[in-house]
């Protein structure tokens, strides 16, 4: 009784403790560094609340279904291309940021990639690149 007892405590803690690795970490592929230095860590962060028109404040996702999009700020610029050409893009702000910091991790923050984010369009993935221009 009290050894199922802990057994249940202790499955609940491992799976409060999985749950934020497992859910909430957005899948990328296909990740290309495409060179060059780390881009300013503030104009990285005003442009990529640029794309789709603008996702900031309460936007919690793209808006108004277009088949691409760019979003700039200074000499950095974001941009999402659905993989299948019909579909329209379709990325909530949070799988799009967490796209953004796995492409970083690989890459090294704030530094020019192309990426693959799994999902983020009415059907399939994205293309997804920042570069410098
Ligand atoms: C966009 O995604 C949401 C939730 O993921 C879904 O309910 C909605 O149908 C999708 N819209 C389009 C146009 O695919």
């Amino acid at each position: 009784m009290l050894f199922s007892l802990f057994l249940t405590l202790s499955a609940l803690f491992v799976s409060a403790l999985a749950a934020p690795l497992t859910t909430r970490q957005e899948k990328v592929s296909n990740v290309v560094c495409t060179g060059g230095n780390a881009l300013d860590f503030h104009t990285v962060n005003v442009a990529l609340l640029q794309i789709c028109g603008g996702i900031a404040g309460s936007i919690q996702k793209c808006q108004g279904a277009p088949t691409s999009s760019t979003g700039t700020s200074g000499n950095v610029q974001f941009s999402i291309v659905p993989v299948e050409q019909s579909a329209t893009i379709n990325i909530s702000k949070g799988r799009w940021e967490q796209g953004i910091k796995a492409a970083f991790a690989v890459c090294g923050l704030d530094k020019p990639f192309t990426a693959t984010f799994v999902g983020g369009a009415s059907t399939g993935d994205v293309n997804v690149e920042l570069k410098q221009i």
